[in-house]
């Protein structure tokens, strides 16, 4: 079932886009524009929530974790506290997790994306087994790429955006799939200046120097390292808000498809 001239036997469609981004960074906002846009574009797109604790979404999810495991029971039955709850919880839905694939497989014709929307505390997703299960589940059987979230007004303090940066660098090199940096609320502020740092490691030498703290100079040191990181990167700016951005994000999904297409 696999068209054009990649070497592997994988489906094309639909393309599975994992996001994720810490708290804060508008991940759930920015899943609801994604959704609308579909819905605009006459895009065919498939939703996943994979966050057990999330009280009320905005959009509507096709398949939804909450559906199959109830949080705050797993978090009574196990005498768990919040964190310890999602986990089991999501530790739970992984050990089924072949089931979500085969109604995904089923559909997959009339299907040109799915989006899986993450749990909000990031680390419960990026550094859980139940992550790693599910992410090779997905990426075993789809095109499969990563939309790292950023926060980009906060990240204009360079000890922060060192911080998402580092992040995301783990995520690449964990899953070994292409990530795309998502820099939303660029209606607060536009990510030129991220894009800026990102190619020119001097240029965010300087602005991390005017801080006189050991973490800027663990920073200024990293950047070096980071520069390598960049290059396999893709970056586009996005407004969850404003909309903005949104026809830039697919393209950048469809190039990272292809190039999963190339190397898997
Ligand atoms: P979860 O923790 O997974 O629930 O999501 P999140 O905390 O990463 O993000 P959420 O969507 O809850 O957004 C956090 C805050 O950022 C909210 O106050 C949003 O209104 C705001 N926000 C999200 N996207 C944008 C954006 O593009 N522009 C602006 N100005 N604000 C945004």
């Amino acid at each position: 079932s696999s068209s054009g001239s990649g070497s592997s036997s994988f489906r094309r469609k639909p393309v599975i886009i994992i996001v994720v981004g810490m708290a804060g960074s508008g991940k759930t906002t920015l899943m609801h524009r994604l959704v609308c846009h579909t819905h605009l574009k006459d895009i065919r797109g498939y939703v996943v929530n994979l966050d057990p604790a999330v009280m009320t979404l905005p959009y509507a999810a096709n398949i939804d974790v909450r559906d199959t495991v109830k949080y705050k029971e797993v978090m009574k039955q196990f005498n768990l506290g919040p964190n310890g709850g999602i986990l089991t919880s999501l530790n739970l839905f992984a050990t089924k997790f072949d089931e979500v694939i085969s109604v995904i497989e089923k559909r997959a014709d009339q299907l040109d994306y799915v989006l899986v929307d993450t749990p909000g505390q990031i680390e419960i997703f990026t550094w859980s087994a139940s992550g790693a299960i599910i992410t090779e589940a997905f990426a075993s059987t789809f095109p499969t790429v990563v939309a790292y979230v950023v926060d980009t007004p906060r990240s204009e303090d360079p000890t922060t955006f060192m911080s998402n940066m580092l992040y995301a660098c783990s995520i690449l090199y964990k899953t070994r799939l292409p990530l795309i940096l998502t820099f939303n609320k660029v209606d607060v502020a536009a990510h030129q200046f991220a894009l800026e740092w990102m190619e020119d490691f001097e240029a965010f030498q300087t602005a991390a120097s005017s801080d006189h703290s050991y973490s800027s100079t663990l920073t200024q040191s990293l950047s070096l390292v980071l520069d390598e990181f960049y290059n396999n990167l893709k970056s586009v700016g996005v407004s969850a808000v404003s909309g903005v951005g949104m026809e830039a994000f697919f393209n950048a999904v469809e190039a990272s498809a292809e190039e999963y297409m190339e190397t898997y």
